[in-house]
């Protein structure tokens, strides 16, 4: 395993960080004008792909109509996720903004809207929580809260949270293109949120490429093989943050669900099991297994750090 790094030389780093800004700039969007446009959800509205959710094959013995409601749910917890996931996001990147403050201001302004963008992101998604909250049952409870959840990650290498950041990022323009974009039956305002957040993630992911690799340059071998301890921690503590929202999801779909019928204990766990196998999915599982992500991981790390990781992995099917 080569650990050469592709850092780009300071003549080459300004053209990608320039065409993030000018792609910033043309496709910049507002919450209200572009996206909400005065829209609600529907009582019964899709809000997830099925390939997603996981719901049709792991749950087949429930009611369409139970289907229903939790895919709801899910596509609740997915909108407050990307949330959560936001607060650290823009932190960590106001943070290694600071290596640029006097050297390349293109980079400097490529980050500041970066963070300005994951600002405006995160009151969308207080804005469709607020809208989810209007048309499903009360008790909802998304659980993580954003600044614990910033705290821990960001006490993690920036190595390693820069490497999260960066698979979450390619997350959300694969499921919006892959499985979001395609499903004729998804609400048409919650489609519309994943468009517009995919159009700004887009340039997201370039500039986590080129932090990542400017981070991964300053390190010592000693150094990088403690960032992906690191990186695993945090694979493990993004787990334990979904097996506590697939247990709320579950105890409010119990409480809330339109048929009337008792699920057995064995059926109760069955659906539990069903949401944490589709948050991993979607939050961890999914973002792994792509390509591009897969590159620039095995580019930066040795063949024993890669098995270590893969390893961490296998334990969260
Ligand atoms: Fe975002
Ligand atoms: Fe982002």
């Amino acid at each position: 395993m080569q650990s050469a790094h592709t850092m780009p030389s300071p003549a080459t780093a300004s053209p990608r960080y320039a065409r993030c800004i000018e792609n910033s700039k043309r496709i910049r969007w507002d919450i209200d004008r572009d996206v909400i446009r005065q829209r609600e959800f529907g009582a019964a509205d899709k809000f997830l792909p099925d390939g997603m959710t996981l719901l049709e094959e792991r749950l087949a013995f429930l009611s369409p109509g139970e289907r229903r409601f939790l895919n709801r749910i899910q596509g609740r917890t997915y909108a407050n996720m990307f949330g959560l996931i936001e607060r650290f996001v823009g932190a960590k990147m106001l943070e290694v903004s600071r290596d640029h403050w006097f050297g390349d201001q293109v980079a400097l302004e490529a980050l500041v809207r970066f963070t300005d963008e994951e600002l405006k992101h995160q009151e969308l998604f207080r804005r469709i929580e607020g809208l989810a909250a209007r048309c499903m049952p009360a008790g909802y409870l998304f659980v993580p809260e954003p600044n614990t959840v910033a705290q821990f990650v960001l006490g993690k290498c920036t190595w390693a949270v820069l490497a999260l950041t960066c698979d979450v990022e390619l997350v959300t323009q694969v499921h919006y293109r892959e499985s979001i974009a395609v499903d004729a039956e998804i609400s048409p305002l919650f489609k519309d949120v994943f468009l517009f957040h995919w159009k700004e993630e887009s340039q997201h992911a370039v500039l986590d490429e080129l932090e990542w690799q400017r981070e991964d340059a300053k390190l010592t071998p000693e150094e990088r093989d403690a960032a992906v301890d690191d990186l695993i921690a945090l694979v493990a503590g993004v787990d334990g943050l979904l097996q506590l929202q697939a247990q709320a999801d579950c105890t409010y779909f119990m409480a809330n669900k339109p048929q009337a019928g008792v699920l057995d204990a064995g059926e109760v766990e069955t659906v539990r099991n069903a949401l944490l196998a589709a948050y991993r999915w979607q939050y961890i599982h999914s973002g792994v297994a792509q390509v591009r992500f897969g590159e620039l991981l095995t580019g930066l790390i040795t063949p024993a750090q890669g098995q270590r990781i893969q390893g961490a992995l296998a334990g969260l099917q």
